[in-house]
């Protein structure tokens, strides 16, 4: 008997959220994997923490239907690059670029699309570094390439991002001119911190790495001290 179409089609959604949902996983691995060994290398975790979703079919036949797009697998594997997102939330700007640069070197990730809205943020205010990459599934028969958008941004840009998200869906996306003015001040007020906490945390590196410096020399002198003083016993042992 012939399965009725919608039984088919169902079951081919199913499997392709399937390949995006193990495309999460993979990344997921990925970044636990860099920062724990970011935290043993250099005792510093450079993320804060990461979430993930997976785009629910009702939200991608929408996305479809309103680029003027059929809704059909071809055309979502074709045309939404965010079915699967991620989004990592990091501590300061410098590790946003860093994190950037360990993703795209990965030698299975293939980097596609970069929109670098710290350097160039939205006219809003909106500040985040995006990346669309693939990464390669492998399924039992086959290996599928998938499409993956990473959001990397510190605290204070999610903070910012998480409000104004918000804001946004109350006025429908025609907010008054004074709200937009406000929250493009408190934008600029989230990079003015943003710069100011990485400069503090700069500076706090080097007063570390003197203190490194100082307690190396410490544990030279109590070794040498310890030289000594196994020296003088020595000496005094001798018949
Ligand atoms: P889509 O918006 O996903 O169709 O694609 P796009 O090419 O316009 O993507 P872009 O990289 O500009 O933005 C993708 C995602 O970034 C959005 O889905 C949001 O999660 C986030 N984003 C972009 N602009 C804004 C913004 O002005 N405010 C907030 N809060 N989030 C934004
Ligand atoms: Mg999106």
């Amino acid at each position: 008997m012939e399965l009725p179409m919608i039984y088919y089609e169902e079951d081919l959604w199913s499997k392709t959220l399937l390949i995006y949902d193990s495309a999460l996983k993979e990344i997921n691995t990925k970044l636990e994997i860099l920062n724990n060994e970011f935290k043993l290398n250099h005792q510093y975790n450079p993320i804060e923490h990461i979430t993930s979703r997976l785009k629910t079919p009702e939200s991608i036949s929408k996305k479809l239907k309103h680029k003027g797009l059929q809704v059909t697998i071809e055309n979502v594997l074709k045309c939404i690059n965010d079915v699967a997102g991620i989004r990592i939330i990091c501590s300061f700007t410098s590790d946003i670029y860093n994190i950037a640069a360990l993703i795209s070197r990965q030698s299975d990730v293939e980097v596609l699309k970069v929109k670098d809205y710290i350097c160039n943020p939205k006219p809003n205010g909106y500040m985040s570094y995006h990346m669309i990459i693939t990464i390669p599934i492998f399924l039992s028969n086959r290996v599928v390439n998938t499409k993956v958008e990473i959001q990397i941004r510190t605290i204070a840009m999610d903070f910012w991002a998480s409000l104004e998200h918000k804001m946004y869906y109350k006025f429908d996306g025609n907010s008054p001119e004074h709200i937009r003015r406000e929250l493009k001040e408190c934008a600029d007020i989230v990079s003015f911190l943003d710069k100011k906490m990485l400069s503090i945390n700069e500076e706090i590196q080097t007063y570390k790495e003197d203190q490194e410096i100082y307690e190396e020399d410490i544990v030279e002198e109590v070794y040498e001290e310890t030289i000594y003083s196994y020296n003088y016993i020595e000496i005094n042992e001798k018949p």
